[in-house]
């Protein structure tokens, strides 16, 4: 099931699809996406920490495969709703190896519940659900997940239809970093498990996450005390993970791709605030107003998560393959932002 939050597009979702993956989706805006793009009820998961009544029903009558049930309060609601195949998403209490905002597993999490919780409404479950958090570029948590689940399933005595183990198998956006591959994780989540169920995956990053690439026009260059500075048309408002999780990428001149890199630039975004910065320092040929600058493997969690800061209206999405390219989402324009406000 792919983590649509990574990045919420129909083309995507419909390429996705017609590769046999179903989806995971936490939202109504989400659910509609999906089956926009086709995605068959049977592979669809629904998640939600706080579904709305809304919500629940349209699960329910979308014929989703399974609602994950992020509490036993829901679970009422859920039935209320008419939805009948849960599983239950558990907190197993396992501190994954990432930034603190995008671990989900631990103690205290605002998802999930605690497994002694899952146990107590078992009869209504279909399985059990355990996402530990995001960005992970170690196996350590991977391995963790998977002994805790044969431990917790072997001490219930439970052999559920269906386990569920989320995503999270991160991706490099620099080049000094390194992620397991697709193969690793998932054997390290998966082999050794102790009882034969339905197994789900829910990988969102890992799937888009290097198939994108953001490209920006070059404005303004400048110094600024002992720092030099190059300006692109975008920012905080396309991708703002480096403000919020420290995210580093790299960035080439797209126009000027055979050209040595000599100098060190900072690479500013055009919102209004100092933070707004997408790399503290890349080696780049000394740019100039109209070059095109291009951040790789910014697919996952970047557009999806974009802003209009500064009523500046969002990019356009393009597939690119073999020198052919197709529109998939247009650029926003300002007269789309207008358009929701009134006088
Ligand atoms: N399943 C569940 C229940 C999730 O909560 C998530 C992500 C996924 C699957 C997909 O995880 P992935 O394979 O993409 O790691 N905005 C943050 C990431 C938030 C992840 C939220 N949950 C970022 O930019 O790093």
């Amino acid at each position: 099931m792919y983590g649509t939050k990574a990045f919420p597009n129909v083309a995507v979702m419909r390429l996705l699809a017609e590769e046999g993956l179903g989806a995971d989706v936490s939202t109504l805006g989400e659910l509609r996406f999906a089956q926009r793009a086709g995605v068959p009820p049977d592979r669809l998961v629904v998640h939600g920490n706080n579904k709305s009544d809304e919500e629940l029903r349209a699960a329910a009558e979308a014929g989703a495969a399974y609602l994950v049930l992020d509490s036993v309060e829901e679970l009422e609601r859920a039935r209320v709703a008419g939805v009948e195949r849960m599983l239950a998403r558990v907190t197993p209490g396992i501190e994954a190896e990432t930034h603190e905002s995008i671990r989900t597993g631990h103690v205290g999490s605002k998802f999930g519940m605690a497994p002694e919780d899952a146990l107590f409404i078992r009869d209504a479950l279909s399985g059990v659900h355990v996402h530990i958090g995001s960005q992970l570029l170690s196996l350590t948590g991977a391995h963790e997940t998977l002994e805790w689940l044969n431990r917790f399933l072997r001490d219930a005595e439970w052999s559920p239809e269906a386990i569920d183990v989320g995503g999270g198998l991160g991706v490099a956006t620099h080049l000094d970093e390194h992620a397991p591959s697709i193969e690793q994780f998932v054997g390290a989540l998966s082999h050794g498990l102790d009882v034969d169920a339905r197994l789900i995956l829910e990988p969102g990053r890992s799937l888009v996450g290097q198939a994108g690439v953001t490209l920006y026009r070059v404005g303004t260059v400048k110094r600024s005390g002992d720092r030099r500075w190059v300006a692109v048309d975008g920012g905080v408002s396309d991708n703002p993970r480096p403000q919020l999780y420290r995210a580093r990428y790299t960035a080439i001149l797209a126009n000027r791709a055979e050209e040595a890199a000599t100098t060190a630039f900072g690479v500013a975004g055009k919102h209004c605030e100092s933070g707004d910065v997408l790399i503290q320092s890349v080696e780049l040929p000394k740019p100039k107003r109209g070059d095109l600058l291009a951040v790789p493997a910014t697919g996952a969690y970047t557009l999806g998560m974009g802003s209009n800061y500064n009523a500046v209206p969002r990019p356009a999405v393009v597939f690119v393959t073999e020198g052919e390219v197709r529109l998939i989402r247009r650029r926003e324009m300002v007269t789309d932002l207008l358009a929701l406000e009134f006088v």
